[in-house]
C-alpha cells in the first residue's frame, strides 16, 4: 500500500466488534496505517475473542483500547481519559459492525468504550455491517440501519456471499480494499474539487477486424484509474470512461465501459454535460478497419492487407464543443521520439490546458508499467519534468495542477456561461 496524500496523519478511530470478519479488519488497519493515517483501534470484549489487541497494535504502531474501566495508574479511568480520542477523530469506522453494536448505536447506548466514544464523537461515521443473513434481514436490524442512515451514517455493505455459518446470503463484510475506498470518499468529500465534475478516460480501445480479432495496444488503464481516484480524493464527482481492463472501479466513480474509439468518443461527449475537467488518459486507437469482416477471417493467402481508416479524434471534437464545457482539458502524449516538441504542438492543436508527455521507449514508464516518468507541459509553455514515480503519484501531481488551474480561472477555454 502506497502513501495516500488524503490520509496523511488523519486521525481515524477504528472500532472493531465481535464478528469473525474481525480478522479481515486487520488488513484494513494495515492499509490505513501504511497509507499514512493515525489509526486508533478500539475493540469490544467480543472482538478480542476473535483477534488479539496485540495484532492491531503491531499493525498500527499505536496502543489499542479495550477496557472502559482500566486505570493503569492514570488519574482518570479509560472511558474519561479517552474521550479525547473521540474528539480528535476525523472519522469513526466500525468494522465489522455486529447487529448488537448497530442496535446500541441506533439507541445511543454507551455500555462499552466503543459505544461511549461513538456517542462522544461528532465526526463522520462509517459502519460496515457483518452478520448472518437472517440477522441482517431481521426487521429490528433494518430499522436500526434506517435510523443510523437517517442520522447521516455512511453504511458500507453488507455483501452477498458465503457466511461463516455456511449460509449463502447478504451479510458478508465488504472487502478491506473497498472499505478503504469508502473511507477516502467520506474524508475527501469537502476537498478542493467538491462540487466539481471530472471526466476521466482510461485504458485502451479495441477496433474489431472480425468477430474475434481486434487492433489494440497494451494500455492497462492504471494511469487513468489513478487519476479518477485522485479526483475522488479531492471531492470531485467522477465519471470514468474506460476501455477494456479488469481494474476495479474506484469507490464513488461512475464507470462507463466502452470498446471502440467511436464508443469512447460518444461516451465522452455525452459525459461533458456539466463537466469542469476532462482528463484524457485513454490510449485511443487512431485507426480502425475500414470494414469489419462479418465472419472470422480464414487463414489463406501468404499476405493479407487491411485497409484502415481514421477514428474520430475525441479531443478535437471536445475542442469544437468548448466555450461551454469543460474548463480544464488535459491530454496525454505517448511519444517515441521528439517528446517535448510533439507534445507541445499537440497541446496547441487540441487546445489543451496541460499535456502529460510520456516517453514510451522507457521500460519502467508508460504502457502497462506500475510507474511512470512524465513531463507536464502547460499552455503557457511551462515545462515540469517529474522523476520516475508511481502512477498514483503522477496522478496526484496532475490533479494538483488541475486544482490550481480551476482555482485561478486561468484555464484556456472560456469559462462556462452561467
Ligand atoms: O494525437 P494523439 O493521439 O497522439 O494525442 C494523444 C491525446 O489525444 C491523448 O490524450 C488521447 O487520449 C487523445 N486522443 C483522442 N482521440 C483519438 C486519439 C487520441 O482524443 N482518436
Amino acid at each position: 500500500m502506497e502513501p495516500v496524500s488524503l490520509l496523511q496523519n488523519r486521525r481515524i478511530l477504528l472500532g472493531v466488534t465481535g464478528g469473525i470478519a474481525a480478522y479481515k479488519v486487520c488488513t484494513l488497519a494495515s492499509h490505513l496505517a501504511q497509507a499514512g493515517a493515525l489509526v486508533d483501534v478500539v475493540m469490544t470484549g467480543a472482538a478480542t475473542r476473535f483477534v488479539t489487541p496485540l495484532t492491531f497494535e503491531a499493525l498500527t504502531g499505536r496502543p489499542v483500547y479495550t477496557d472502559m474501566w482500566h486505570t493503569a495508574g492514570e488519574a482518570l479511568p479509560t472511558h474519561i481519559a479517552h474521550v479525547g480520542l473521540a474528539h480528535a477523530a476525523e472519522l469513526l469506522i466500525v468494522a465489522p459492525a455486529t447487529a448488537n453494536t448497530l442496535a446500541k448505536l441506533a439507541c445511543g447506548l454507551a455500555d462499552n468504550l466503543l459505544t461511549t466514544l461513538a456517542l462522544a464523537a461528532s465526526c463522520p461515521l462509517v459502519l460496515v455491517p457483518a452478520m448472518d443473513a437472517g440477522m441482517w434481514s431481521h426487521p429490528a436490524t433494518q430499522a436500526n440501519i434506517a435510523v443510523l442512515k437517517e442520522r447521516g451514517a455512511h453504511i458500507v455493505g453488507p455483501a452477498w456471499g458465503r457466511m461463516a455459518s455456511g449460509l449463502i446470503g447478504k451479510g458478508r463484510m465488504v472487502e478491506p480494499e473497498e472499505i478503504l475506498g469508502h473511507v477516502r470518499l467520506v474524508l475527501g468529500r469537502n476537498g478542493p474539487l467538491a462540487g466539481r465534475k471530472v471526466v476521466v478516460t482510461a485504458g485502451p480501445t479495441r477496433e474489431p477486424l472480425d468477430p474475434v480479432r481486434f487492433l489494440s495496444n497494451p494500455s492497462s488503464g492504471r494511469q487513468g484509474f489513478a487519476l479518477a481516484q485522485a479526483a475522488l480524493d479531492r471531492g470531485a464527482r467522477v465519471t470514468l470512461i474506460t476501455g477494456p481492463t479488469t481494474l476495479p472501479t474506484p469507490v464513488g466513480a461512475e464507470r462507463v465501459e466502452v470498446t471502440t474509439a467511436q464508443e469512447m468518443h460518444d461516451a465522452v461527449l455525452a459525459a461533458l454535460e456539466g463537466a469542469d475537467v476532462l482528463l484524457m488518459a485513454a490510449a485511443v486507437a487512431d485507426y480502425r478497419a475500414a470494414s469489419v469482416a462479418p465472419q472470422k477471417i480464414k487463414k489463406g493467402e501468404e499476405e493479407l492487407s487491411l485497409r484502415l481508416v481514421r477514428t474520430p479524434d475525441i479531443l478535437l471534437a471536445v475542442k469544437d464543443a468548448r466555450g461551454t464545457y469543460p474548463r480544464v482539458v488535459v491530454g496525454f502524449a505517448a511519444e517515441s521520439e521528439h517528446l517535448l516538441e510533439n507534445a507541445h504542438s499537440k497541446l496547441l492543436a487540441k487546445n489543451l490546458d496541460l499535456i502529460v508527455a510520456n516517453d514510451i521507449t522507457a521500460r519502467d514508464a508508460g504502457f502497462g508499467a506500475e510507474t511512470n516518468r512524465v513531463v507536464l507541459i502547460g499552455r503557457d509553455g511551462s515545462v515540469e519534468s517529474l522523476p520516475l514515480m508511481s502512477k498514483t503519484a503522477v496522478a496526484e501531481a496532475i490533479l494538483d495542477r488541475v486544482t490550481a488551474l480551476l482555482a485561478t480561472g486561468s484555464a484556456g477555454a472560456a469559462p462556462p456561461e452561467s
